[in-house]
């Protein structure tokens, strides 16, 4: 069994609370109520992968129509007609099941798998089979099957499904791999989360991450306290100064602000923070640029404002030395903000940056107990990517 060997789900996220991406030659029980996003996800992989050659068999085995299937997958952007029935194959074999059950499915499949040369199997309406089976003992069979020829020829095997799995039950213990996806309600908002509930041959990023479902499909946001995030290389850190961009407050700062470091602005509302970040912002450089992370003024607004303060935001964008990054405050994603937070930096080697204000992550913090430990990560990671944009620079 190639165990080793790693097939990326292309959903970012996904791939990093699994540690690299679903292990080939492995069964993986994909479970969730309905509307949770199973057949988005599955589908999204299977696109992905049969661009990149693999060649993909879609069984269903839900009543419902391929028709339905491909009305509601044309809304995304991964769909590609041209793909369809040529890499990915779907087939319905929710007949064959009816009339032949759980043996005859077996059976089918098995002929279908080897006449199709397809090495990713994803079965949609696992529970169907489940509940169609007449003894325990067939569909302990039909994923001993399946997973026979999973590690056979180091495929994947998908199994979708909305009824509960509990950890004790015979596919929890069969499969190698469980992903449980789920919806909170928290007040009166709704937040979709994913787990790894199982990972044989794997480590992977333990409990719930929070997920979204967009055009683009499924984005897969990992809790950022629970990754490993490079500390900053203490034994280097240097006593450096960087200007504010305050006229009068470096000289009362003892030389402006600390580099690699993060400074809690605070002050009631009009008591001048934004006009502060404006000033901090200005003082970026092409090769020391700066982002302006924001959750209250547009874009357009900060520029007005500026634009009346007589600071140069607008030449600093156009040359690329400022990035303007705006969140209005609605149902955000805690874990969502602080990975864009995050990329914008690394993407651009951003040297200074205004966070207005800590309040919109506060309000997208639906789980209030992490926020101590998120904020530990981020600043942490903050300080790391400032050291280490600083030396890239
Ligand atoms: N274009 C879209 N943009 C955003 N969300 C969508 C879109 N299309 C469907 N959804 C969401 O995806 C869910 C359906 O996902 P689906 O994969 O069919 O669920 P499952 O297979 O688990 O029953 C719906 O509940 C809907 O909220
Ligand atoms: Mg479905």
């Amino acid at each position: 069994m190639r165990q080793s060997e790693r097939l990326e789900t292309g959903i970012t996220g996904l791939d990093t609370i699994l540690c690299g991406g679903l292990l080939c030659g492995a069964s993986y029980i994909v479970q969730g109520s309905p509307g949770t996003g199973k057949t988005i996800l599955a589908n999204q992989v299977a696109f992905l992968q049969a661009r990149r050659g693999t060649r993909v068999l879609y069984v269903t085995l839900l009543a419902e129509s391929h028709d339905r299937l491909f009305q509601s997958l044309s809304t995304f952007d991964f769909y590609d007609t041209s793909i369809v029935d040529k890499e990915i194959i779907y087939i319905s074999l929710s007949k064959v099941l009816r009339e032949g059950g759980l043996p005859g499915l077996v059976r089918t499949l098995r002929a279908e798998l080897v006449r199709q040369r397809c090495t990713m199997l994803i079965v949609d309406g696992f529970s169907i089979a489940k509940d169609s089976a007449a003894a325990a003992l067939d569909i302990k069979t039909f994923i001993a099957e399946l997973q026979g020829y999973a590690a056979l020829i180091g495929g994947t095997v998908l199994l979708l499904t909305s009824s509960h799995i509990d950890d004790a039950s015979r596919e929890h213990t069969m499969v190698d791999g469980v992903l449980q996806l789920k919806e909170e309600l928290v007040g009166v908002r709704g937040v979709r989360l994913i787990r790894v509930a199982k990972s044989r041959g794997s480590a992977s990023l333990a409990g719930l991450h929070q997920y979204r479902i967009s055009a683009k499909g499924i984005d897969v946001y990992p809790r950022l306290e629970a990754l490993a995030t490079p500390s900053s290389d203490e034994t280097s850190v240097v006593e450096e100064r960087a200007t504010s961009g305050v006229h009068g407050f470096d000289g009362i700062s003892g030389g402006g602000l600390v580099t690699e470091s993060v400074t809690l602005l605070m002050g009631p509302p009009g008591s001048g923070k934004t006009t502060f970040g404006l000033n901090f912002v200005s003082a970026a450089t092409r090769n020391c640029p700066a982002l302006f992370f924001g959750f209250y003024e547009s874009p357009a607004r900060l520029r007005v404002k500026a634009r009346a303060l007589h600071l140069p935001i607008e030449p600093l964008e156009h040359c690329g030395a400022l990035h303007v990054c705006w969140n209005p405050l609605r149902e955000n994603l805690l874990d969502f903000l602080g990975h864009q937070l995050l990329d914008t930096i690394r993407k651009h080697g951003i040297r200074r940056v205004f966070i207005d204000g800590m309040t919109g992550f506060q309000r997208a913090a639906v789980h209030s107990a992490r926020e101590i430990e998120f904020y530990t990560a981020l600043t942490n990671e903050l300080r790391a990517l400032g050291h280490n944009n600083c030396r890239g620079a």
